[in-house]
């Protein structure tokens, strides 16, 4: 197989870089700004990404030789797909390598907002051995709403049902039999799910017709004692609404792992709240996730180059 240039602009596992490494001439530059990205994009016939390079129509634009984007996660909205179909270049992606880590991730959160664990372990980092602010609640009997019941959410409520809680799910194309296996109840309105959910946990793409899909509007359907979970996408949610009705306590609370805009500022009014948890984007940040989706990605270039069919079109 000829030696092509590859371009690795986020970082990634080492076992995926190594196996790039044995057949494509690799440039490992994670970090590399955008206009040193528009730059050099023209050298390479195949681009690995992350979330964090934003693969966008100017990028696609000057990238004359790129014949492949591999993204090393689930989510392509960071990558211009329709631009870069268009242009006759391959977008694969690696769905599956870390759908157990972003779902534990969602685990963690819903406990960790749910018995108050940062807040409690940051007062005591000050000395302070503070019971009684940190009344928490249980999972145990309540009901968790999951909007999207794809890989994560169906794992999340494989979990959930662990956790004796009674699980609802808004996801429009996925069939009966499937929710039924899972023994979730399938519901055909957001809104019904939204206004019976303790905890509403989000696990759908960002696109088009899902941007800002909790708005105002839904937030203030929700419970006042339930809490909203979101390690899917930022934009999924209006965040100027979502710290409007927290700090005016009409939920309980939040826990985030994703922004709109990321990273956010350190002036982020979210950041200023009790009643959130948030982490920076570390739903697929396990040892195990980054070597799978680096492996997959890596796997399926390689596939490509050599003619032969790849797995994650
Ligand atoms: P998936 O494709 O397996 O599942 C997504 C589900 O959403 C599908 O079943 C689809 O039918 C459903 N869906 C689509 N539009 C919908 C709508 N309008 N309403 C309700 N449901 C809808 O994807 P996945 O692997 O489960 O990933 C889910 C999300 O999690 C993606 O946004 C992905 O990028 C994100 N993710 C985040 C992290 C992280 O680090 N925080 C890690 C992995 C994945
Ligand atoms: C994904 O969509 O796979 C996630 O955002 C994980 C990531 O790439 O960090």
């Amino acid at each position: 197989m000829e030696r092509y240039k590859l371009l690795v602009s986020d970082p990634i596992a080492e076992s995926g870089l190594n196996k790039l490494k044995e057949f494509f001439e690799v440039d490992y530059r994670p970090g590399l700004p955008k206009e040193e990205l528009l730059n050099i994009i023209g050298d390479y016939s195949a681009l690995v990404v992350r979330s964090e390079t934003k693969v966008t129509k100017e990028v696609i634009e000057k990238a004359k030789n790129l014949k492949v984007i591999g993204r090393a996660g689930v989510g392509v909205d960071n990558i211009d797909v329709e631009e870069a179909t268009r242009k006759g270049i391959l977008v694969i992606n690696a769905p599956e390598g870390n759908t157990i880590a972003a779902c534990e991730h969602t685990i963690g959160l819903m406990l960790a907002i749910s018995r108050k664990i940062p807040q409690a372990f940051s007062l005591l980092k000050q000395g302070k051995w503070e019971r009684k602010s940190f009344i928490g609640n249980e999972l145990y009997g309540k009901t968790l709403g999951l909007v999207g019941l794809g890989r994560i959410g169906s794992e999340v409520a494989k979990r959930a049902k662990s956790f004796k809680m009674r699980v609802i799910a808004y996801d429009p194309f996925i069939s009966p039999e499937k929710a039924k296996e899972l023994d979730v109840e399938l519901y055909s309105d957001l809104h019904s799910l939204i206004k019976e959910a303790d905890y509403i946990s989000l696990h759908l793409p960002l696109t088009q017709e899902t941007k800002n899909l909790i708005g105002k509007k839904e937030l203030e359907m929700m419970k006042p004692t339930a809490y909203l979970i979101n390690c899917a996408r930022g934009g999924l949610v209006d965040e100027d609404a979502l710290y409007e009705v927290l700090k005016e306590k009409k939920i309980a609370g939040a826990a985030l792992d994703v922004f709109k805009n990321e990273p956010i500022n350190p002036d982020n009014p979210l950041l200023t709240l009790d009643n959130v948890v948030l982490t920076p984007h570390l739903g697929a940040s396990t040892q195990e996730a980054q070597e799978k989706v680096a492996l997959i990605v890596a796997e399926d270039i390689i596939r490509f180059f050599k003619g032969e069919m790849v797995s994650h079109a």
